[in-house]
């Protein structure tokens, strides 16, 4: 069915092996056991996980929103087998690049701007259609090809659910931000971008999400005051 494996990435909560499933370049997203966890504890939120990424990834697939194609589902090595994205490189590694290529702020953000638009497009469209991500950073999205062509695809939905509620989604969007401001020096602008494009796109539900947000950032920097 698969062929050999090599391993690709060996991450906190999951290795991910390349291999070749019927055919097809296909990555392999296996959960391990987490020792320091009781085991009974860590087989249920491994089950969990493995089955919110799943569903988020397919039920975000209906909504048009990019994401990898689940060829295989193995219960028993908690394992998902999906396409490999060949070709393409984390948005927070092409951010980077941008950076390391010029120190002029103005024209990194001229380059960024369409990927800061793409983004909160795809970010309104998710929360339109109640899915919330749980791990919005700049590594858990993918450019595929030509980077320019702002191809988009979103992957890491293992701490993703389904929920209505603004202050979800504002949660989610609070993640990213404090994602992309550490990750990346002077990204304030281009968050900014991804909320309005984010606005754009979910007209009825933004205003609140964001009245929210603004509440979200209050706590979060209360928290930091009291250390
Ligand atoms: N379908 C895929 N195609 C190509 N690369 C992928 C794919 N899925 C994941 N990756 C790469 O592996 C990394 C880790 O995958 P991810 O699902 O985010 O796992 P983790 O939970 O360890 O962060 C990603 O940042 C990306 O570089
Ligand atoms: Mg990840």
């Amino acid at each position: 069915m698969a062929s050999e494996r090599v391993l690709m990435k060996q991450g906190a909560e999951a290795k991910l092996y390349k291999c070749n499933f019927y055919g097809r370049p296909c990555v392999v997203k296996e959960r391990f056991k987490k020792t320091y966890r009781h085991s009974a504890l860590d087989a249920s939120l491994t089950t969990q996980r493995m089955k919110a990424e799943v569903r988020a990834m397919l039920r975000s697939r209906m909504c048009g929103i990019p994401t990898p194609t689940v060829y295989f589902v193995d219960m028993v090595s908690s394992s998902i087998y999906m396409e490999e994205l060949q070709d393409s490189q984390t948005v927070r590694n092409y951010i980077s690049n941008i950076q390391n290529e010029t120190t002029d702020i103005n024209l990194a953000m001229a380059v960024l701007q369409p990927l800061g638009k793409r983004i909160g497009e795809i970010l309104g469209v998710m929360h339109k259609n109640n899915i919330i991500h749980g791990d919005l950073t700049s590594s858990n999205m993918l450019l595929k090809g030509e980077p320019s062509s702002h191809d988009i695809v979103m992957i890491d939905f293992g701490l993703s659910h389904f929920e209505n509620m603004a202050e979800d989604k504002s949660v989610d969007l609070y993640v990213l931000e404090r994602a992309l401001l550490s990750t990346h020096p002077n990204t304030e602008r281009l968050f900014r971008v991804i909320l309005d494009a984010y606005c754009a796109a979910n007209p009825d539900g933004a205003k609140e999400v964001l009245h929210k947000l603004d509440e979200v950032r209050m706590r979060g920097r209360k928290r930091t005051m009291v250390g």
